[in-house]
């Protein structure tokens, strides 16, 4: 289930985002003046749970002049809702859907040449052209062409009528760690394959490497084009990354108070017993579970009345419980948070992955679709 709720009445919500447009613009503006060049918000996974459709509208507002994404899925998905940009998939995008990328002029990511022909047979049985960018492998590991195979490779789709090279990039796979030897192997490799198709006349117009950290830490790897995905949202890509002055998270997740009683001394609390009352204790319930991207872990906290509380007992899908010990005014209907601030007091995302022995992007990533996603500074 797909909850759009661009405005609502936030008493109708046990558990919700808020998430501010506006802040995200001013993100968005920073990145591009510290970047000195285009800045492509990559907004694959529900752009990084914030929302996919209202987030490319508010960036693309901003001024953005492209979008990245993971799947063709999320391009059309872009393309739906009006965002007239170029955008270009980052990942696989299998030769059947050749139309559907031709259609709605979307930019596909090639590093295989059997691919690459595949792609060609589709367009050339349309008589149109497919935009591509080529990806090279310069220690990712990941996908792209091998750094002595991208020469003869691009030569190849040059010689393709129904193909149009529009970029060339390749991806970080250390720039958010201080130990810069990683990042400078790569971006010299990358520059060599630059300098040789250069020579050639065969660079393409857009070149790209740089993501988030890559931005801030290499200021060799932004080219003419910068791919930020984590930074944009205001999280740091890492606890060595610093952020630029004025970039913040744009995104609170909110829950709320749903019971409050005192169990006797001994009583066991949620699913396995993990947790009995050592004495007469005051346990609340809140409204947010596993179901929703909150990790059946122990250690959570959230915020009540700006105060850290404990969650106790596993947590449930839908539900998880606290200790009101310390908040004895506490009613229900209060507001819980369980990332963002609260009377001066703030959870992190970076907090709660390190609590997860994970990373940011994954805490924001599983935020569960049907999480409704409230959208503050709508105008702005
Ligand atoms: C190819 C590519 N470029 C750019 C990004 C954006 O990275 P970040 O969110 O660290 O800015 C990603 C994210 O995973 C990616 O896969």
């Amino acid at each position: 289930m797909r909850v759009y709720t661009w405005q609502m009445m936030l008493d109708n919500y046990g558990t919700w985002l808020e998430i501010d447009l506006s802040i995200l613009k001013k993100n968005f503006v920073l990145l591009s003046e510290l970047s000195g060049t285009n800045v492509m918000p990559i907004v694959k996974a529900n752009a990084y749970g914030h929302g996919l459709e209202r987030v490319a509208v508010a960036f693309e507002e901003a001024g953005a002049e492209w979008f990245g994404v993971a799947r063709i899925e999320e391009a059309l998905a872009l393309r739906e809702v009006g965002i007239k940009v170029r955008i270009l998939v980052l990942g696989y995008t299998p030769p059947s859907r050749i139309p559907h990328a031709i259609q709605e002029n979307i930019s596909l990511t090639v590093y295989d040449p059997l691919v690459a022909e595949a792609y060609s047979e589709y367009a050339n049985g349309l008589k149109k052209k497919v935009n591509l960018h080529v990806k090279v492998e310069s220690g990712m590991g990941r996908l792209g062409v091998l750094m002595k195979d991208a020469v003869g490779f691009i030569e190849n789709i040059h010689g393709q009528t129904n193909l149009l090279l529009e970029g060339v990039f390749t991806h970080l796979a250390c720039a958010d760690e201080p130990e810069k030897e990683v990042t400078e192997k790569q971006v010299s490799q990358f520059e060599v394959l630059l300098n040789e198709l250069r020579s050639k006349d065969r660079l393409p117009e857009i070149v790209h490497a740089a993501n988030s950290a890559g931005a801030i830490n290499y200021p060799g790897t932004r080219f003419n084009l910068v791919r930020s995905g984590i930074a944009l949202y205001g999280q740091p890509p890492s606890a060595e990354t610093k952020l630029p002055e004025g970039v913040r998270s744009a995104i609170f997740w909110k829950t709320r108070l749903i019971s409050i009683k005192d169990l006797p001394p001994g009583h066991g609390i949620s699913y396995g017993h993990t947790y009995h009352t050592k004495k007469t204790e005051c346990i609340g319930v809140i409204a947010v579970g596993y179901g929703d991207g909150l990790r059946r872990q122990p250690g959570n906290y959230v915020l009540l009345h700006g105060k850290k509380v404990p969650i106790i007992g596993n947590v449930c899908m839908d539900q998880c419980m606290i200790k009101l010990e310390e908040v004895p005014d506490a009613k229900i209907g209060d507001e819980v948070i369980i990332f963002g601030e609260q009377n001066g007091a703030e959870i992190t995302s970076s907090e709660i992955a390190n609590n997860w022995n994970t990373i940011n992007y994954e805490v924001l990533c599983g935020l569960a679709a049907r999480i409704p996603r409230n959208y503050l500074n709508i105008k702005n």
